[in-house]
């Protein structure tokens, strides 16, 4: 296993939130980190609406913007639905997939969530595929059951650290202030490099493993500190930029 630091990535994913005047917060985003390098990559995952418009008011940045879901395929009669490439037009270099309020809201399954990784990697975006236990799984002890099946299923054969993200996001820390002991974080992190590094060799041993689920600047730095945990998957704190920045500073080693 390779030992070189992972250049970690901190991502905001702004869920259903976000009119036009919410734009403000990615320009402010984008002022901050014009006075020098950041310590990580840093995306914005917008509803898909601000895409085209928060590619323009971000251009000439280091900003990444990212899809919060896709299709499986690339056109076709399927209201409602976007298309990878359809991002990747809009401006997106990313798409989050797999989403546990995807996966509640719309069943979206295992095989669902690897069609559309797959669709990610057709379009030339990088997949972040959502994994996470909830809270009943965690009390009954099989956390690591649920994220390795999770893993084995949604991700594609051909998945690699140039194309696809992992993001560890337990259910029950969504949006609910509340996070696993970092002992905890530790362990699953830990136990997802061992899959990833078994399944794809060196590439799995670069693949980046976000932590997601109340991410805030009070607890980022211990988060991101910890081993093998290669950035934030963040929601609510990304919706200000205060927030947000305070989060990507503590990406510094
Ligand atoms: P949260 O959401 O930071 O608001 O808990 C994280 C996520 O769902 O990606």
């Amino acid at each position: 296993m390779t030992t070189t630091r992972i250049r970690p990535l901190v991502a905001g994913n702004w869920k259903m939130n976000g009119l036009a005047a919410a734009l403000a917060e990615a320009t402010a985003v984008k002022a901050a980190l014009s006075d020098s390098v950041a310590p990580a990559d840093v995306m914005i995952c917008p509803p898909a609406t601000l895409l085209a418009q928060m590619a323009y008011a971000t251009r000439g940045s280091a900003i990444l913007l990212g899809g919060q879901d896709c299709h499986a395929a690339s056109s076709g009669a399927h209201t409602g639905d976007i298309a990878a490439e359809m991002l990747k037009d809009a401006g997106a270099t990313a798409v989050i997939v797999g989403h546990s309020e995807r996966r509640a809201d719309h069943g979206e399954l295992d095989r669902i969530v690897r069609a559309k990784a797959a669709a990610a990697h057709r379009a030339g975006l990088t997949a972040i595929v959502c994994i996470g236990e909830t809270k009943g799984e965690r009390l009954a002890g099989l956390t690591l059951d649920v994220v390795a099946r999770q893993l084995a299923a949604s991700l594609p054969d051909a998945a690699s650290d140039a194309d696809t993200v992992v993001a560890y996001e337990p259910v029950w820390a969504i949006g609910t202030g509340l996070t696993p002991s970092p002992d905890d974080v530790a362990e699953v992190h830990e136990a997802i490099r061992g899959h990833l590094a078994g399944r794809y060799g060196d590439a799995g041993s670069r693949i980046r493993i976000l932590y997601g689920g109340s991410v805030k600047p009070s607890n980022a730095k211990e988060l991101l500190a910890l081993p093998n945990v290669n950035g934030a998957l963040v929601g609510g704190a990304s919706l200000k930029a205060d927030d947000f920045l305070a989060i990507i500073r503590a990406s510094a080693p």
